[in-house]
């Protein structure tokens, strides 16, 4: 006689049950993953163990009627990953985004988790995963603006005004205790008001929407970018304070010199290597054009900034191995392109939080397994 197994299915509703917007407990649980992230205890996929995933993206054309387009942020992802310490489970995210979802009420990207016995493989939790995929995005902003923003830091600029732009802006707010003030600039300048709102009315604290980037940036001490791909964010490094923190969740080009005056601090700078080599492989007229933080892989080619080898990550900072703020007028730029790894962490998280509540739905996959 076989085993029987059984899994937790948690739809949205009870995800948020059992606390998956808890986002002040989020940040103190990626702190602790980063610390996982810089002893290495944790494995990604592929073969250097550190892919961010792997993507399944469409032609710009097809002589099939069905075959999906390409499009801006039009994909399907999936991340898997290993995490050790007290979490010791793998798990997959698995995604598709078409910006064009939201011309049907739906977000643009849609995503469910499982959770798997990292020994047996068998399911653990199956998930929804749109709110765990942007708190869990939202946070590790927040564990930057913890170790890395200039303490006193009294204004966030936010650049765009999605789901993950909030989630960001949640983080922060809660990490940077001086702040008094939240500018944001979205191209849909409605969308900038309405979440200036409601940051005013959930936060109490003093929020606008900009007329341009450049006003916004200008009054940052803490940047947070997380714009989606249809319009480029093309910064002037000079808009930057002195002291001021930028993080790109999304996309974001500032100009070189910027770059050459500033810090960088990567979420895993690891990952960001092997995204390097991936770049390597591709034809030279299509190397660094698309991704979060494609500007300074750009840089490292061209020998104008150290290898990534030598780069320092968050984790490394959390555990003193690696440097991060020194003086109040450093500029630092913080590139987090996200990771399986904050997924399967918040994700096990809220699944043993559900556990204990008696929150979801238990299913079974067999009895007793048909071949065993
Ligand atoms: N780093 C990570 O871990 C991570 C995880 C999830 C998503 N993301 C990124 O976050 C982005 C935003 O996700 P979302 O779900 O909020 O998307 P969304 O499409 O729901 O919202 C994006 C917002 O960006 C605005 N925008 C686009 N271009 C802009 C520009 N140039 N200037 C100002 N505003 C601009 C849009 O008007 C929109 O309001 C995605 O494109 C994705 O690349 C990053």
């Amino acid at each position: 006689m076989g085993k029987c197994t059984e899994f937790l299915y948690l739809n949205e509703e009870d995800m948020i049950k059992a606390g998956v917007l808890d986002t002040a407990h989020c940040i103190d649980v990626e702190e602790e993953i980063f610390k996982l992230l810089s002893k290495g205890d944790y494995v990604m996929g592929g073969d250097g163990h550190n892919s961010h995933g792997i993507a399944l993206t469409f032609p710009k054309e097809s002589e099939f009627p069905n075959m999906p387009l390409d499009g801006p942020d039009r994909r399907f992802l999936a991340m898997p990953a290993y995490l050790g310490g007290r979490f010791n489970v793998c798990g997959v995210k698995w995604y598709g985004s078409n910006i064009a979802n939201h011309s049907k009420g739906l977000p643009r990207s849609v995503l469910v988790e499982v959770l798997n016995d990292a020994d047996t493989g068998e399911p653990l939790a199956f998930m929804s995963a749109n709110l765990l995929s942007s708190v869990r995005t939202g946070c590790v902003p927040g564990v930057g603006t913890r170790h890395l923003a200039r303490k006193g830091a009294e204004v966030c600029t936010c650049i765009a005004a999605g789901p993950v732009g909030k989630a960001c802006f949640d983080a922060i707010v809660r990490e940077a205790s001086a702040l008094k003030e939240v500018v944001i600039y979205d191209i849909k300048k409605e969308a900038a008001e309405a979440f200036a709102k409601e940051a005013a009315a959930k936060y109490g604290i003093k929020a606008r929407a900009a007329d341009s980037m450049e006003e916004a940036v200008r009054a940052g001490d803490i940047v947070s970018v997380a714009a989606s791909a249809v319009a480029k964010v093309q910064l002037d490094g000079e808009w930057l304070k002195p002291g001021s923190l930028i993080i790109f969740t999304g996309r974001c080009w500032i100009d070189e010199p910027y770059f050459l005056s500033a810090k960088t601090i990567w979420d895993n700078a690891k990952m960001h290597e092997e995204y390097y080599s991936h770049h390597l492989a591709l034809p030279e007229e299509e190397r660094f054009l698309n991704g979060i933080g494609v500007q300074t892989y750009r840089m490292i080619y061209e020998k104008k900034l150290p290898p990534l080898s030598e780069a320092v990550s968050l984790g490394d900072v959390i555990t003193g191995t690696g440097e991060g703020r020194t003086s109040d007028e450093e500029r630092i730029c913080f590139i987090t392109s996200g990771m399986p790894v904050w997924d399967v962490g918040w994700g096990f998280e809220v699944y043993q939080k559900a556990k204990e509540m008696g929150i979801g739905q238990t299913l079974k996959l067999w009895d007793s397994p048909y071949w065993s």
